[in-house]
């Protein structure tokens, strides 16, 4: 491992290095107003959502690295106390980064950028009408988390309303994963776009525990065609099929009988019990993986 301490690295390298490792990032294109009700708009990536009771957010438009000085967004914010929050699919991503060019104060990045604006409903600035999402925030606090060149501001706002694009839904009205093609920010110049087969599912364990990997026989756990993911998908089964259920599968599996009366040697047999396991798994039947395993 490469060991590095906050102060090993000049600051922007070490920044590099943090943003590189914790990716992708959501981003949260936020709209605000300055007290003579100019617009701004702005990307920052350090953001999340983090309650939905009341719906909270955070983001933070940080100190310049370069000069220490501080961003538009963060100054209108300490006058207005209000802020839109815009998701970014991928048709925005060419756009959104031109508002993130540092143009001067008062200077309307929707102008610049070529976004439309949107009069929101209960604060005053304004909706990005291309995003898919947009959230209209009242700010309830700011924590600074230093003064110096890099230092985070993090700006906690709550969600008063929401609105969705009609055209990210599902036929039951809930946001569709797949449609609503957000984008994420990574290290340097990349991004990563959430759709295709950059999505995948993994099952949420459901409120019974999973057995647990520690409960793995030795020999799956040292196996040499189970994948990590393959293991952890075994441990999470909430328990192992009865010594009845195998024997009922045994005998309608035909393949797996087969492969039973093979006179193969003992490493070659757990071989191909393992790769037929695996190939279970990969079709999500976790139970039949399991018998296909306590088969051997
Ligand atoms: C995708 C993206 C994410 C960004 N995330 C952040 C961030 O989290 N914090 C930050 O301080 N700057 C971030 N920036 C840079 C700001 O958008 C940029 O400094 C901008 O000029 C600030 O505008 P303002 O001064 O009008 O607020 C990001 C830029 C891009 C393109």
């Amino acid at each position: 491992m490469k060991t590095i301490g906050p102060k090993d690295l000049p600051l922007a390298e070490f920044h590099n290095a943090l943003l590189t490792a914790v990716a992708p990032r959501p981003i949260c294109f936020a709209s605000t107003i300055d007290k003579n009700d100019n617009p701004n708009l702005s990307p920052f990536s350090f953001f999340n959502v983090f309650g939905s009771n009341p719906a909270t957010f955070i983001f933070s438009p940080a100190r310049r690295v370069r000069d220490n000085s501080i961003k538009h967004t963060l100054e209108n914010i300490y006058e207005t106390k209000e802020v839109v929050i815009n998701m970014v699919n991928y048709s925005m991503v060419q756009q959104m980064s031109l508002a993130s060019c540092e143009y001067a104060k008062g200077v309307n990045e929707f102008t610049k950028s070529g976004f439309t604006p949107v009069p929101s409903i209960k604060v005053k600035p304004f909706r990005v009408k291309e995003s898919p999402v947009q959230f209209e925030c009242k700010v309830k606090e700011i924590i600074e988390t230093g003064k110096e060149g890099g230092a985070g501001n993090l700006i906690i706002a709550e969600m008063i309303l929401m609105h969705i694009s009609p055209n990210v839904l599902t036929a039951e009205g809930k946001i569709d994963q797949h449609k609503i093609d957000v984008v994420g920010r990574m290290g340097s110049d990349w991004y990563v776009r959430a759709s295709g087969n950059a999505l995948f599912e993994v099952p949420k364990p459901a409120r019974n525990l999973g057995i647990g990997y520690d409960v793995l026989p030795d020999s799956i756990k040292q196996s040499h065609f189970l994948s990590a993911n393959n293991l952890g998908m075994l441990a999470n089964a909430e328990q192992l099929p009865d010594a009845d259920s195998i024997s009922i599968y045994q005998h309608v599996n035909k393949e797996l009988q087969a492969l039973l009366n093979m006179s193969l040697l003992n490493d070659e047999k757990r071989e191909a019990i393992h790769k037929m396991a695996q190939q279970l798994l990969m079709e999500n039947k976790v139970l039949e993986a399991w018998k296909v395993l306590l088969s051997f």
